[in-house]
C-alpha cells in the first residue's frame, strides 16, 4: 500500500462552463476538480486550504471510511466546517475493503453545484472488471446540471420563498456538462442574469478505434437525471455504483445525481477519425463528440441518436427496476436484520423549534437543521442524544445485519437517496408504504441481491435496504439532489453510539475559525 498525498486550494475562480460567464469553486484552479485514481489498501491525505468566503467540508462518496468516521466530510455531521477566507483540514484515510468508481464533492449547502466536485477511482486486483481482459482502456465521464447562478442564490430563494424562479422543483439546470462542458441558451442568459455569453466548443473524447473503452460515468450534478447515450454504440453495463455486475447492454444508460455506472463500449463502428454524436439528455440536453482518435476531423458530428430512445425513457425510475443487474463478486446479505428501522420521506413547511418555517423537504417531518458548531458525531461521542426536532436520527445499537426502510410519501419528486459509510442490498421495494412489521412478512431474497449507495425511489414508493451495522458512526441518509440537502432531506443514522465514543479522535485543525476547544467555536 502507498500513501496518497495531495494539497488543494479550494478558490472561487472566473469560469464559463456553458459559455455564460459567473463564479465558479475550483480546487487548484481546475473544474471537474482533480481525479484522485489510487488502490485499494491505499492511504489517502488530503490538505486541504479553504479560500472561499464559505466555509467547506469534502465528502468521499462511496468511501465507507471505517474507523474513521471524522473524516467523512460534512459540516456539522462529522466534522466542523473548514474555515472561511484560509482555514485548513487534513483528510487522511485509508481505503479498506472496497473498490470501483467513486467521487468526492463539497457537502456545505448545495455548494458542489458551484464546482467543487472530482472524481476517485479505487484499483484492486479484487476487482472482476479486468484492464487488459474485460476493457482496453478506461475513461471517466462527468455529467452534470449547470446553473448560470451560484447555488446560494438558488438555496437563498428556496428557504425563504419556498420556490426559485416560480416554481417549488427546484432547478433542473440552464445546461447539461460533459466533462464540465456545455452550452446554455446564451439569449437566454443574457437577458436573465445580465452577463457576458458565448458558446463553447463541445467537448471532445477521443478514443482509439477497434477496442473496448469503459466508461465511468459519474452523475455530478445538483437535480436532473440523465439518459446517457452514444450514437451507434451500444453500452454493455459493468458497474453500479461501486458494485461491478453482470448486466444489459443497451442504448442508453439512466443515471441519477450521486450514481456511478460503467459502461464498455466496442469502438468499430467506423475507421480512425469517425465521429458519434455522445448525448446526455434531461430536460435540458448536452453533447459532446466521441471521436475515434487519427484521421481527419470534419466538424461537427452527423449522426442520429437511437431511433427508440426518448419513447424508452421512464424517467426517475433506477435502472435496477427494468433490468437485472447481478453482483460479479457475489456477497450475500445477512439473512436476518437485528433491528429495523423506518424512515417516510416527506415535503411540507416544517417548522422549526423556534417556530420559524423552515425547508420544504424533510424525513419523519422533521427538516434537517444543521447545528454547525456542534457536529452530531461530536454529540453522540459526548454522550449525548441528538436532538430529534432539529433532525430525523436514529440508532443501530447491535452489530448485524439492520434494515432500513424508506417510504418516499413525496408526490410531486422522485429523490435518489444516498446512504454513507456503506453500501446497502436493496431487498425490496414496491408502491405505496410499509411497515416494519410488514416488512418482517416478506420473503426476501438475500442471496447475492444488488448493492449500491444510491438509490432513486420514485413517488410514493418504498425501499428495503440491509446493511451491516459493523461501522459505528453517525452516516447522513439524505436525498442527493443538492438542493433538496439544502432544503433539509438528511436523516442521521447512528451506528453503535457506544463505540463511537471510544473511536473519536479529533482531528488536526487550524487557520481562521480554528476551534481550540470542541465543540467548534467557529462563528458562521
Ligand atoms: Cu455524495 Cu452526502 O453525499
Amino acid at each position: 500500500p502507498t500513501t496518497r498525498e495531495f494539497w488543494w486550494d479550494l478558490e472561487a475562480v472566473g469560469g464559463a462552463p456553458d459559455g455564460y460567464s459567473r463564479l465558479v469553486y475550483a480546487v487548484n484552479g481546475q473544474y471537474p476538480g482533480p481525479l484522485i485514481e489510487a488502490n485499494e489498501g491505499d492511504t489517502i491525505i488530503v490538505h486541504v486550504t479553504n479560500h472561499l468566503d464559505v466555509g467547506q467540508g469534502i465528502h468521499w462518496h462511496g468511501i465507507t471510511q471505517n474507523g474513521s468516521p471524522w473524516m467523512d466530510g460534512v459540516p456539522g455531521v462529522s466534522q466542523c466546517v473548514i474555515a472561511p477566507n484560509g482555514g485548513t483540514f487534513t483528510y487522511n484515510f485509508t481505503v479498506s475493503n472496497q473498490y470501483g468508481s467513486y467521487w468526492w464533492h463539497a457537502h456545505y449547502s448545495n455548494t458542489l453545484a458551484d464546482g467543487l466536485v472530482g472524481g476517485l477511482i479505487i484499483h484492486s486486483p479484487n476487482d472482476p472488471l479486468k484492464l487488459g481482459q474485460d476493457f482496453d482502456e478506461e475513461r471517466v465521464l462527468y455529467v452534470s446540471d449547470w446553473v448560470d447562478v451560484t447555488s446560494e442564490a438558488v438555496v437563498d430563494a428556496l428557504l425563504t420563498l419556498g420556490t426559485f424562479d416560480g416554481s417549488v422543483v427546484p432547478p433542473q439546470g440552464d445546461a447539461i456538462l460533459i466533462n464540465g462542458v456545455g452550452r446554455t441558451n446564451c439569449t437566454y442568459s443574457e437577458l436573465r442574469h445580465k452577463s457576458t455569453c458565448c458558446d463553447p466548443d463541445y467537448p471532445v473524447i477521443e478514443v482509439p478505434s477497434s477496442k473496448r473503452i469503459r466508461f465511468r460515468v459519474i452523475n455530478t450534478g445538483a437535480h436532473a437525471v440523465y439518459g446517457i447515450s452514444i450514437d451507434n454504440h451500444a453500452l454493455e453495463v459493468v458497474e453500479v455504483d461501486d458494485t461491478a455486475v453482470w448486466g444489459p447492454t443497451i442504448h442508453e444508460i439512466r443515471i441519477s445525481p450521486g450514481q456511478r455506472y460503467s459502461f464498455i463500449v466496442n469502438t468499430d463502428q467506423g475507421k480512425d477519425g469517425a465521429e458519434f454524436w455522445l448525448r446526455a439528455q434531461a430536460v435540458v440536453k448536452g453533447l459532446a463528440v466521441f471521436r475515434y482518435s487519427g484521421g481527419i476531423s470534419w466538424g461537427e458530428p452527423s449522426t442520429r441518436a437511437w431511433p427508440d430512445l426518448e419513447a424508452d425513457s421512464i424517467p426517475c425510475v433506477d435502472m435496477d427496476v427494468n433490468y437485472t443487474l447481478t453482483p460479479r463478486d457475489a456477497k450475500d446479505a445477512p439473512s436476518k436484520a437485528l433491528q429495523t428501522q423506518v424512515l417516510s420521506s416527506e415535503r411540507g413547511n416544517f417548522v422549526s423549534v423556534n417556530g420559524v418555517p423552515f425547508g420544504g423537504q424533510g424525513f419523519n417531518n422533521i427538516s434537517f437543521q444543521n447545528q454547525i458548531n456542534y457536529p452530531l458525531l461530536e454529540q453522540v461521542e459526548d454522550g449525548h442524544a441528538i436532538d430529534g426536532k432539529l433532525v430525523a436520527n436514529v440508532a443501530f445499537t447491535e452489530i448485524g445485519g439492520g434494515d432500513i426502510i424508506i417510504n418516499n410519501l413525496d408526490n410531486v419528486i422522485a429523490h435518489p437517496f444516498h446512504l454513507h459509510g456503506g453500501t446497502f442490498w436493496i431487498l425490496g421495494r414496491g408502491t405505496g408504504n410499509i411497515t416494519a412489521k410488514e416488512a418482517g412478512k416478506l420473503k426476501l431474497n438475500t442471496h447475492n441481491p444488488l448493492r449500491r449507495d444510491t438509490l432513486q425511489m420514485n413517488l410514493g414508493e418504498w425501499a428495503l435496504l440491509r446493511i451491516v451495522t459493523d461501522n459505528p458512526g453517525v452516516w447522513p441518509l439524505h436525498c442527493h439532489i443538492g438542493w433538496h440537502l439544502s432544503e433539509g432531506k438528511l436523516a442521521a443514522i447512528v451506528v453503535q453510539p457506544d463505540a463511537v465514543k471510544g473511536l473519536y479522535k479529533p482531528p488536526a485543525w487550524s487557520g481562521t475559525g480554528r476551534p481550540d476547544i470542541l465543540p467548534c467555536r467557529f462563528e458562521q
